[in-house]
């Protein structure tokens, strides 16, 4: 039995009330939002609303769950989301499973912004913990990024498979995932690795406002809002 799972179906609760009729939800990735889209998918039948998906696997999820998915058209009404980390400023660390880029389009085009995490994952600094981040490059790029980035204190690490084959992301790149020391100023250093030529996206998102839910035990979440 998942000890989350109460607390998720409070989470859905909440954030089915939220969600106007024909809404479009973008739709992050990972095993969380797939659980809260299962528990979120039966409270909105009838409200017509449809999902933009950040990668195939969410968007398995939400055709087994029955939401009608549409492309992506610039913008969408509510983001729900998971995430690695969260600090205590609500800053998160995204893109454990590679889906970060398309992840942060979506994000960055939301009126609103639920992300739903398990205590675990709640941090003082970004990186506490050994906790590395993501960073989508170019694959021609990926030696010039790994000493750039090593500039900025990072050990970048190439994603690979099991078997040592480069992992690829749905767009075609590979993921640095690199370690910094516990991140002071997430908005600085997102804005600086985005800056190292052939780095598509940072998997440090700051946006604001935005809402995490931080799934406690026995049925308990709380409601953390974040404002610029
Ligand atoms: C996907 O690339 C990620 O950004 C996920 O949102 C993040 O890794 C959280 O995933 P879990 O909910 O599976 O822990």
């Amino acid at each position: 039995m998942d000890p989350t799972r109460d607390a998720l179906k409070g989470v859905a609760a909440e954030v089915a009330r939220s969600i106007t009729s024909r809404a479009v939800l973008g739709l992050g990735s990972g095993s969380t939002v797939a659980r809260l889209l299962e528990e979120l998918a039966p409270l909105i039948i009838g409200k017509s609303v449809r999902g933009v998906a950040t990668s195939t696997q969410i968007e398995l999820v939400a055709s087994r769950c029955g939401i009608e998915l549409v492309p992506f058209r610039g913008s969408v009404d509510l983001v729900v989301d998971g995430a690695d980390q969260v600090d205590r400023r609500l800053n998160l660390v995204k893109g454990g499973g590679g889906a970060l880029l398309r992840e942060k389009v979506v994000m960055g085009s939301a009126k609103s912004i639920a992300v739903v995490a398990g205590e675990n994952k709640f941090v003082k600094r970004l990186c506490d913990n050994g906790v590395r981040v993501p960073v989508e490059v170019l694959p021609m790029a990926r030696e010039s990024a790994k000493l750039k980035l090593s500039m900025l204190g990072g050990v970048a690490e190439e994603r690979l498979l099991p078997k040592g084959y480069p992992y690829f992301t749905e767009n075609g790149n590979v993921i640095l995932d690199t370690l910094f020391e516990p991140i002071e100023s997430p908005k600085d250093l997102e804005v600086r690795v985005r800056s190292t030529p052939g780095v598509a996206e940072v998997g440090i998102f700051t946006f604001k406002p935005l809402t995490v839910y931080r799934l406690e035990g026995e049925g308990r979440f709380e409601a953390l809002t974040g404002e610029e």
